[in-house]
């Protein structure tokens, strides 16, 4: 198969969201998106699905979509150059989609996705959205219903995606569907919102990985335990526009949003063919006039403020394009 080129699909993902949405009155979402916000920060573990209605589905999709859309895009273009090129994806507790418009954007080589989602609206949302994609891997979705608990029965995929999922699984399915992950999946990719509490999911997911036997090719640039301890937490943050319908939704006035979120990505690396950052910068850079200063988390497992000053000349030019989240040093 002619593999797509790879376009940013995010003005396609927004035209498919008005599509699909721009019917449904914000007046009858508004008071969803609030009741969605009450249940994704309530911090417990749902008992029942959040996602129970076509219009719970839609309020998902106007309110969330373009960010998790934006977080796992962001993770994966820094995942791209350091693993294999993935043909198959396997996406748990996929929602309405974003993970999968992700993928599709940054890997031109997949050429079947497969959606596991025990929430029959987000499932037909995602359907929906995905049918009329400038992209064969979306049109060619599978979306399968599952609900996943503690033996769950995963294919063989080359990259297995779970984003904003684990926070929703009580801790036996979450360890079950993690371990389930590391054997099925040459690359997994795990997503959380960027708080202590995702973090802390992230964490002990890296640790059921590596017990696994797969490496962490991202974002650290090693093995070894995080030093980002105490009050902090190791998170990152994207940009993502705001839609006058977010705004609206949203009872917002800002035209953008920064989604914060931790993640992890690992790969079984039988050849050790996989490289990683050497250091990855893990704050906003601190600049003033003639020194940047980074916060990165180094290949030896320790957290260092690192200064480059101007008379660096050539790192210190480095250092002012270096973001949040990329790597450190360049090339
Ligand atoms: C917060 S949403 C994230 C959706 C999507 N991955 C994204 O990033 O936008 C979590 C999704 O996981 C699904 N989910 C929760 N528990 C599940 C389970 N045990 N099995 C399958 N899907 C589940 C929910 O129905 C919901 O669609």
């Amino acid at each position: 198969m002619v593999p797509d080129l790879s376009p940013d699909l995010s003005g396609a993902l927004g035209a498919a969201l008005d599509d699909a949405l721009d019917r449904v009155p914000a007046a009858r979402l508004a008071p969803v998106v609030d009741r969605l916000i009450r249940d994704y920060r309530s911090g417990t573990v749902p008992t029942a699905p959040i996602l129970r209605t076509d219009d719970d589905a839609a309020a998902y999709a106007a309110y969330r979509m373009p960010a998790t859309h934006a977080a796992v895009v962001d993770v994966l273009e820094r995942a791209a150059a350091r693993v294999p090129e993935p043909v198959s994806l396997l996406d748990l507790g996929g929602g309405t989609g974003a993970a999968v418009w992700a993928a599709a954007q940054v890997w031109p080589s997949l050429e079947q996705a497969t959606v596991l989602e025990a929430a029959a609206p987000a499932r037909a949302l995602g359907r929906r959205l995905a049918g009329g994609a400038p992209s064969a891997l979306l049109r060619g979705a599978h979306w399968e219903a599952a609900v996943l608990g503690t033996a769950p029965a995963l294919p063989d995929t080359d990259l297995l995606t779970a984003c904003y999922l684990l926070g929703e699984l009580a801790v036996p399915v979450r360890d079950a569907v993690v371990d389930a992950a590391a054997r099925a999946a040459r690359v997994v990719v795990l997503v959380e919102p960027g708080t202590p509490a995702g973090h802390a999911r992230i964490l002990d997911a890296r640790a059921r990985l590596l017990a696994a036997g797969l490496t962490v090719a991202a974002p650290c640039p090693h093995d070894g335990a995080c030093p980002v301890t105490g009050d902090d937490w190791c998170h990152f943050a994207v940009r993502v526009g705001r839609s006058s319908r977010h705004r609206v939704l949203k009872a917002g006035s800002l035209g953008h949003e920064d989604e914060k979120f931790s993640y992890v990505v690992a790969v079984r690396d039988d050849d050790g063919t996989v490289g990683r950052a050497p250091g990855r910068v893990v704050r906003h850079p601190h600049t003033r006039k003639g020194l940047v200063t980074l916060r990165v988390c180094e290949a030896d497992g320790t957290l260092r403020d690192t200064p480059v000053p101007r008379s660096r000349k050539e790192l210190f030019r480095h250092a002012r394009d270096t973001a949040w989240g990329d790597a450190w040093p360049p090339g």
